[in-house]
């Protein structure tokens, strides 16, 4: 696996840790947008993002600050994989060690979920990690959740046969209210580990820090149901 010196990298500004409100809203909700709403894309050309040209086969939505997504394009050098991320400075950031290190599989995206992934072609994606989401605890802040029903099913949409959609958290009740959800619309067959032997995944920098305080993390791998004739 490549090494790469991140500290060759740093950060020039610092990352907030949220965006304002608005900008989690899928743009049909807003009255007005806010100059900072990332652009909702409707179409990529993936020439310009990837060394082949190719679709991402993979997808690390709220990638953060991208070390699980470099690190996972090492053991992807034939496939490409795209962070999405609603906030800029760390978007901007793993591009910036992308073209450095002139790694030709990985990019981060500078846009948000709300707003589904029409870019992305219905059954082309392999692999899809939502991994270690803002918990949003407070009833008020349920409304900024990207994991809501429509991004199920959108995640549906856009995996291949077999495709998984793979899960981590550390709050427990993100965990219950993901199951629930998943189990309502039955798109996915769902398998919570009950170890990290069984998750073949680099440690993305949320996780890193819940090893280091021995906070337990919840692992769950979803598997793309088929949708049945005419369904
Ligand atoms: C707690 S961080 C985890 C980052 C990374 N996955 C990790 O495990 O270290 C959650 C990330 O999701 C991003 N995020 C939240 N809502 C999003 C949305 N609607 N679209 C894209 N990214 C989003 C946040 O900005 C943040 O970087």
């Amino acid at each position: 696996m490549t090494e790469i010196k991140f500290s060759k990298y740093p950060f020039g500004t610092k990352i907030r840790h949220h965006v304002s409100t608005n900008n989690y809203l899928p743009i049909e909700e807003l009255k007005f947008i806010p100059e900072s709403y990332p652009e909702a894309l409707k179409t990529i050309d993936w020439t310009s993002l990837f060394a082949n040209g190719n679709a991402p086969k993979y997808l690390d939505i709220g990638c953060g600050r991208g070390k699980f997504l470099i690190l996972r394009s090492f053991e992807l050098s034939n496939d490409n994989i795209l962070g999405l991320e609603i906030r800029p400075e760390p978007v901007n950031w793993i591009n910036d060690v992308v073209e450095g290190e002139s790694i030709g599989n990985c990019r981060a995206l500078h846009y948000s979920v709300a707003n589904n992934m029409p870019f992305v072609e219905s059954n082309s994606v392999n692999e899809i990690y939502y991994l270690f989401p803002d918990p949003w605890n407070k009833r008020k802040h349920y409304k900024k959740r990207a994991f809501t029903a429509k991004f199920v099913s959108e995640c549906h949409r856009v995996l291949a046969d077999d495709g998984k959609l793979f899960l981590a958290t550390d709050v427990p009740e993100v965990h219950t209210y993901q199951i629930n959800l998943l189990s309502k619309t039955g798109l996915f067959d769902v398998k919570i580990l009950n170890s990290r032997d069984e998750w073949q995944l680099p440690v993305t920098n949320k996780e890193r820090f819940c090893i280091r305080k021995n906070i337990d993390v919840y692992r769950t791998i979803c598997t793309k149901v088929k949708p049945s004739v005419g369904g």
